[in-house]
């Protein structure tokens, strides 16, 4: 099957266990399916699979160890129905010593399987950990979401899955031993920032940094916070996201905050996706509109641009685990923030250009494709029925530019401000 024909391929995944990667996968399924598609969850924990147990599966039966073993000729044989209309369900390996590290033969094997797989959206759940079995489910992926709690260790396993994330990505762009070496000695040192280490290998190799930079701005991965249960909670996110971003060059925003809710809980004891009977929950809707968003991916245009995902190469070392680079503390924003899609007119001197926001809060905004603005530039920016603001340019990459108002939000904006906010707290 080429590239281009199989189905859009989206991975969850975050290190850490029990953090509702397989709530968020089979939920997140359910809300797929509810907007028509016909999705197939498949459960890629090789160490302790469960998805089927939240998806009311009791006896999976055949499972992909099955298909793994060459029990089965096809994958499709080992796709079962669940609870959920329209969801289906590749049964992970039970706990079976040594199956976490899937011999590459088979994991080629699997990975083609997967790409033919008769289904509008396939879902892979993740298993805990940053080996690289995880992290090449993960990569294979036409979109990506981390789930992650607001606890520190969770930030911390959810940072050390996308660092060795980015790493692996970056092999895999290489042509040969020399070019994995050259980002592996970049990435040593001194080097903290991805951004240095994109540095440096462009200077040696300009074709392999050019590949890099390519590569990372076609690296998609949506940030779903779980058991967020205060303003508090949500600000520890976002200041990830932003870290992620200074550290890791990738725009990880967040698509989804859940909540610690019964509903999760019970649905879980009940063995079914809460998904199925709730529309009107805050955390129903985010997954509702979440599932609308994934099904408007033009997955063309990714993958075209994104190039080929060589999964097939067996590759080196294991992913270390990597410490948090900051105190996630210390990337809160002053005021509060919120994602937003409007469209402003931004002015620098005589040039005007139409610019999108991601994010606003009363203290600045970001904007999305600013890479015609340079740090340190002033600039107004005009939304639509507020007065123009001055604002400075703090920073710029591929692609978002951060500014800072110059003067106090007026009461116009500060009316669309708090109505965003009312509107984020529904
Ligand atoms: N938003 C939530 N509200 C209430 N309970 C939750 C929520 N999210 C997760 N849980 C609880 O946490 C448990 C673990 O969640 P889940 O199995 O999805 O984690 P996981 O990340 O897939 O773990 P593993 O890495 O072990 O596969 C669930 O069984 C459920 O009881
Ligand atoms: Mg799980």
């Amino acid at each position: 099957m080429k590239d281009q024909e199989m189905p859009l391929c989206l991975a969850v995944g975050g290190g850490k266990g029990g953090v509702g990667k397989t709530v968020v996968s089979v939920n997140l399924a359910t809300a797929l399916a509810r907007h028509g598609a016909r999705v197939v969850v498949v459960d890629t924990d090789f160490g302790a699979a469960n998805a089927h147990t939240l998806l009311g599966v009791e006896r999976p039966g055949a499972t992909l160890q099955a298909f793994l073993n060459k029990k089965v000729a096809s994958l499709e044989e080992v796709v079962i129905p669940t609870a959920a209309p329209r969801v289906f369900l590749i049964p992970g390996v039970g706990a079976i010593a040594g199956a976490a590290n899937l011999a590459h033969a088979k994991k080629v094997r699997l990975l083609k399987a997967l790409r033919g797989i008769d289904a509008d959206v396939v879902l892979l759940d993740c298993g805990a950990g940053i080996s690289f079995n995880v992290i090449d489910f993960f990569l294979l992926a036409d979109l990506r979401f981390v789930v992650a709690t607001p606890e520190l260790t969770s930030i911390q396993n959810a940072y050390s899955f996308l660092k060795g994330s980015v790493h692996r990505l970056f092999r895999h762009q290489c042509t040969d031993a020399e070019q994995r070496k050259r980002i592996d000695t970049a990435a040593g040192g001194e080097t903290e920032r991805v951004s240095e280490l994109l540095e440096k290998v462009q200077a040696q190799d300009p074709e392999l940094g050019a590949r890099l930079y390519h590569c990372l701005e076609w690296f998609q991965v949506g940030l779903i916070g779980n058991q967020i249960h205060s303003n508090d909670a949500e600000h520890v996110m976002f200041a990830f996201s932003r870290m992620t971003g200074d550290f890791l060059s990738v725009n990880v925003p967040m698509v989804g905050a859940l909540g610690h809710t019964q509903r999760i809980v019970r649905s879980v004891v009940q063995r079914k996706p809460f998904m199925l009977e709730d529309s009107t929950s805050k955390e129903a809707r985010t997954l509702m509109d979440l599932a609308e968003r994934v099904l408007e991916t033009n997955v063309y245009d990714l993958r075209e641009n994104r190039g080929p995902v060589d999964v097939m190469t067996e590759w080196g070392p294991d992913v270390e685990p990597a410490e948090l680079p900051r105190p996630v503390t210390q990337y809160r924003r002053q005021h509060d923030r919120f994602a937003v899609g409007w469209t402003a007119l931004v002015r620098r001197g005589v040039d005007a250009y139409q610019i999108q926001l991601s994010d606003i809060s009363s203290g600045g905004a970001r904007l999305l494709s600013g890479d015609f603005l340079a740090e340190g530039d002033a600039i107004s920016l005009s939304i639509e029925g507020c007065a123009a603001l001055s604002a400075i340019v703090r920073h710029v990459d591929d692609r978002y530019a951060g500014i800072e108002f110059l003067n106090e939000v007026g009461d116009d904006l500060q009316a669309k401000l708090d109505k965003a906010h009312q509107t984020a707290a529904a």
